[in-house]
């Protein structure tokens, strides 16, 4: 295992920002998260995982610590039944393989996170989702090396506290565990409606009327193609802001001004505002703040155009979270993590 010194984090992330990682290295298997985990700790130094680089924003200085690169394949099908398959995935396969053998498979539960970057270890950290599905509802069960317990752990489902891009590996867990695997259980149905708004719009314009995991694989990377850039020719980490919640009695203030508003009713009091939806309505959208682009496409995305560093980028987010606030008293909050 080479352990590598001095590595800008810069050209390993989607946004092309960052300083310098003061110990990089690759883990291939189990032992080697093992062995790290321990010598980190023998030396007081803290670990950053990296999966794909891609929903992760690093400051100016760095990280001074060993960040490791999560390379550990796997795709193992452990459980069939009429209904459904059970696939070990390792933590370093990349996302859209692993979405792209189960439509092969024609296994369903992840065909709509089709085209998303990143890797399977990270896909729980944030709760993956997109066009109706999340990793949360197909997830059984990770593994992952404890770092407080110092030993491997298995979490279910239901220990990883999973809500809209969020689980217990951003709050009260993180830095704790470094997941290896993940355990995935697919359906052998095919997708059946209703579909996420965007996608049903997309197959009723292509007169798309057999829905098959492999039709809507195909129609979410054609959509995807439109709303969110390239990030080997645009910079960027996908949503950079996460969609708002708010109450009801603040919607109604809110549509009492903005009739059109567009809502998501999330069933236990609170409602889904797209945060693209509110930065196009402050006009923000195609303009260029402290060198990050606000995507003409969908207001969501921002390109590092031209930042020279993360300062830029956190004036840029600043300033669109200030105006938000300003204009519809709604806190939004930055989605890809941060080092
Ligand atoms: N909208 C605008 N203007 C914009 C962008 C969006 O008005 O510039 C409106 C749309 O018209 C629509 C609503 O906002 O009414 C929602 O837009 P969309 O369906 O495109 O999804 P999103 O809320 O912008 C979320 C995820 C994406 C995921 C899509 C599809 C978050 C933070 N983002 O985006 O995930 O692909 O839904 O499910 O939840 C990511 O996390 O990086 C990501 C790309």
């Amino acid at each position: 295992m080479e352990i590598h010194t001095n590595i800008p984090l810069k050209n390993y992330l989607t946004m092309k920002i960052g300083g310098n990682a003061r110990f990089m290295t690759d883990v291939h298997n189990m032992d080697e998260v093992a062995s790290i985990c321990q010598k980190a700790k023998e030396k007081s130094l803290p670990i950053f995982i990296l999966g794909g680089g891609s929903n992760i924003v690093a400051t100016d200085k760095g990280f001074n610590g060993i960040v490791f690169r999560m390379r550990i394949p796997g795709f193992e099908i452990i459980a069939d039944d009429i209904n459904s398959t059970t696939i070990k995935l390792g933590g370093g396969e990349n996302w859209d393989s692993v979405v792209k053998k189960a439509v092969d498979l024609n296994l369903s539960g992840i065909e709509a996170m089709s085209a998303i970057p990143g890797t399977a270890g990270a896909a729980p950290v944030q709760n993956v989702g997109a066009y109706g599905q999340e990793i949360a509802d197909t997830l059984q069960s990770l593994e992952a090396y404890d770092k407080q317990e110092e030993r491997f752990v298995t979490l279910q489902n239901s220990d990883c506290s999973f809500s809209y891009r969020d689980s217990i590996f951003r709050n009260e867990s993180i830095g704790r565990y470094v997941i290896t695997s993940i355990t995935i259980k697919l359906s052998k149905n095919q997708p059946k409606p209703p579909f996420y708004d965007a996608l049903q719009k997309y197959l009723d314009e292509h007169k798309i009327k057999l829905y098959t995991v492999e039709t809507i694989r195909n129609a979410i990377i054609e959509i995807r193609k439109n709303k969110l850039p390239d990030p080997k020719f645009l910079p960027n980490t996908g949503s950079f802001f996460k969609n708002a919640m708010v109450e009801a009695w603040q919607l109604n203030d809110l549509r009492a001004k903005y009739p059109d508003i567009p809502t998501y009713d999330m069933g236990d009091g609170r409602y889904k505002v797209p945060t693209g939806w509110l930065i196009e309505q402050l006009g923000l959208k195609g303009q260029l703040l402290h060198g990050m682009r606000i995507y003409n496409k969908n207001a969501l995305v921002l390109i590092n155009e031209s930042a020279k560093s993360y300062t830029d980028v956190a004036n840029a987010r600043d300033e669109i979270i200030g105006k938000i606030r300003d204009s519809f008293r709604i806190q939004v909050q930055q989605e890809p993590l941060e080092i």
